[in-house]
């Protein structure tokens, strides 16, 4: 194969730093990141977590380290990213996906669930996005912000509202440091997920009602980690350098169908 086509995902010699890494999709990308090159700082809140997956990483042969990081948190997402800093002098990739799940009627939901959600899922993404432009403008180099949005921030469902209005925001927040960080060549982009078996959402999607919601992908199947591989790794490359302010779906066709 062509040199330039077989190293258009290559990331070596890149630093990745990615949120919510103790567990599903991070702890997913934490691990294909550091195949395809990258140095990956693994950031969350559970430790134990976050040194078993560098250890994983390393047994493959793959380079990684981990630091904690609440997002809900200005003092520690601000301290996480001046270790990185202080680590590894750049940071060119950041998958900004740390997040948490919302369920129940609009009619119900609490001022409490309501700012617990948006505070992780929108203000949280956005202080990670905040300090990510930061480091990434100050060589003039620029770099790569990847949203983990949700396609419920697209298209709605009933019982998801925080959640559906914190990840529209996060689409719309792509969008708004996309058109400002061009000039430093910042690429903000997001991807949509649809239903993606993880923590987040296993026992509902084992349920009947679950089951219901399967049949309604065009595909009739859910997603797993390794289905966004592609996308993440397509925007954290220079495969996408003319790509900016995109949202990239990745759902079974999902949208194509009722929620
Ligand atoms: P998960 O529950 O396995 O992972 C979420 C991660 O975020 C966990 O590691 C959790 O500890 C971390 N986290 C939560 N609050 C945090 C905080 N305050 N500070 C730092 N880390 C925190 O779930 P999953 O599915 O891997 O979710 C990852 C992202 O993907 C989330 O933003 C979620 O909304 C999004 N997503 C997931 C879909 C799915 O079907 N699994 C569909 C669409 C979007």
């Amino acid at each position: 194969m062509n040199t330039r086509v077989s190293s258009l995902f290559d990331l070596s010699g890149k630093t990745a730093l990615v949120t919510g890494a103790s567990s599903g999709i991070g702890h997913h990308f934490s691990h294909t990141l550091a195949a395809a090159g990258a140095q990956v700082i693994l950031t969350a809140r559970r430790i134990e977590q976050l040194e078993q997956a560098v250890t994983e990483i390393q047994t493959n042969g793959g380079s990684a380290s981990w630091l904690k990081l609440d997002v809900t948190n200005q003092a520690s997402v601000e301290a996480a990213f001046s270790n990185a800093m202080t680590q590894y002098s750049r940071i060119d990739i950041v998958i900004n996906n740390a997040g948490i799940a919302s369920g129940g009627n609009a009619l119900d939901v609490t001022e409490k669930h309501w700012d617990d959600v948006i505070s992780t899922n929108l203000k949280g993404a956005w202080l990670v996005a905040q300090q990510a432009g930061r480091c990434m403008s100050a060589d003039g180099k620029g770099g790569s912000l990847i949203n983990i949005a949700s396609i419920l921030g697209i298209r709605v469902m009933g019982g998801v509202a925080p959640y559906a209005a914190a990840k529209a925001g996060l689409d719309h927040l792509t969008r708004a440091l996309a058109y400002e960080w061009a000039r430093f060549d910042i690429r903000v982009n997001a991807i949509a997920p649809g239903y993606v078996v993880t923590d987040i959402n296993r026992d509902y999607l084992n349920s009947p009602q679950g089951d219901k919601a399967r049949k309604r992908i065009p595909q009739k199947r859910f997603g797993r980690p390794e289905h966004l591989d592609g996308a993440m790794l397509l925007l954290a490359s220079g495969a996408s350098s003319y790509m900016t302010g995109s949202t990239i779906v990745v759902d079974g066709g999902h949208l194509q169908s009722s929620m």
